[in-house]
């Protein structure tokens, strides 16, 4: 049965990449080992490490100002290296609270310095993002979650502050052209639409580090990662290696721009479609729908049940909502071909046939 892959993070991955990493778990590059065998500091892996950074920095059009590392921990651990490094005791730095994510970011900050909330969803389940508030000038940094994976919201345009921007892109990453210079720090885990699970990356601008008076582990301090080019310790060496190939690939496809008027396509024939059939109810903000993340409900349970069934029984996986949330939920990273979001949409018009 033809697949459809509507995973929220580990998630689909382009064909080519998924073929490319298995030959170099057989043989890498033609030299007869494995890349889970090769050292992490062979010139082999140092070339993967250097072409991933490379192409961050080309897709990005970040100068020598920024650097680019790819560390452990998942974009959770970025939740408290951020303010490890960049908030000392007493200070405050400015949070959006606009969904689970964030959330969870904003209570590590307060066990490094005061995470102000400035701008908060949760009165209506953070189904939108605020968009009128204002951010103390001395708050250190503002922090947002360009792309709230669990309630299906996105920052279609950043706030304007002259507060240092923070931002965690872990599920929209790479989908768009954006400023990103407008940003003193990007971060996101792979697994959505870079890569494999295991690694993320870290974009800073190098000027921010060093500002504070905590002593930080070393582990945990950027400056050292940055000198040791991400290479301070074993690396994840087979997730970077993913993320270096889907990085490629996203360039050979014709780089942010492509990935942005293909996510448009895909948005576009998605919500038309849920628009239409009045037994799918959307579940956030019109202007501030994401997408990457659709999330929508039917309010019949057993309904909603039969409709999981069916999407089941035409190989359309990962579509029941985040367990917090409910609902039903589509992911449509990078790699989803148009075709898959025709077959599911195709899928609700005849269940709306059905069933209305
Ligand atoms: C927006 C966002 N931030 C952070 C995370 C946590 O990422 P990780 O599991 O890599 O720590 C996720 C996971 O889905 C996410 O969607």
């Amino acid at each position: 049965m033809q697949m459809h892959n509507f995973n929220s993070g580990p998630s689909i991955l382009p064909k080519e990449v998924l073929e490319q990493a298995a030959t170099a778990i057989h043989d890498f590059n033609n030299t007869g080992l494995s890349i889970l065998e090769i050292g992490h500091r062979t010139a082999w892996f140092v070339d993967v490490l250097d072409e991933a950074r490379a192409i961050v920095k080309h897709l990005m059009q970040l100068d020598d100002s920024y650097d680019v590392l790819f560390l452990h921990g998942g974009a959770t651990t970025q939740f408290m290296q951020i303010p490890m490094n960049l908030l000392d005791d007493g200070e405050t730095a400015a949070y959006c609270d606009n969904g689970i994510w964030g959330a969870k970011a904003i209570k590590e900050a307060n066990l490094f310095g005061k995470a102000l909330v400035v701008a908060s969803s949760k009165d209506r389940k953070h189904s939108y993002i605020p968009k009128d508030f204002t951010v103390p000038a001395d708050c250190k940094y503002l922090h947002i979650t360009s792309n709230n994976t669990v309630e299906g919201t996105q920052w279609h345009e950043f706030p304007a502050t002259d507060v240092p921007l923070i931002a965690d892109m872990s599920s929209d990453i790479f989908h768009r052209p954006l400023n990103f210079k407008q940003f003193i720090l990007i971060y996101a885990g792979a697994q959505k639409n870079m890569g494999a699970a295991g690694v993320n990356i870290v974009v800073v601008k190098k000027d921010i580090l060093g500002k504070i008076k905590r002593p930080i582990p070393a582990i945990m301090d950027y400056r050292n990662h940055i000198e040791a080019n991400s290479l301070l310790n074993t690396p994840p060496v087979f997730a970077i290696y993913v993320s270096m190939l889907t990085l490629r690939w996203i360039v050979k496809q014709g780089g942010l721009a492509e990935m942005e008027k293909r996510s448009r396509q895909r948005a576009d024939l998605f919500y038309n479609t849920l628009d239409a059939l009045p037994l799918f109810k959307p579940m956030v903000a019109k202007e501030d729908r994401s997408l990457m993340n659709v999330t929508f409900s039917i309010e019949d349970k057993q309904l909603e049940d039969a409709f999981l069934e069916a999407c089941k029984a035409n190989g359309m996986v990962g579509v029941k909502g985040y367990r917090t949330v409910g609902g039903l939920r589509v992911s449509m990273y990078n790699a989803l071909p148009l075709s898959s979001v025709q077959a599911i949409c195709d899928l609700m018009t005849e269940f709306q046939r059905k069933n209305g």
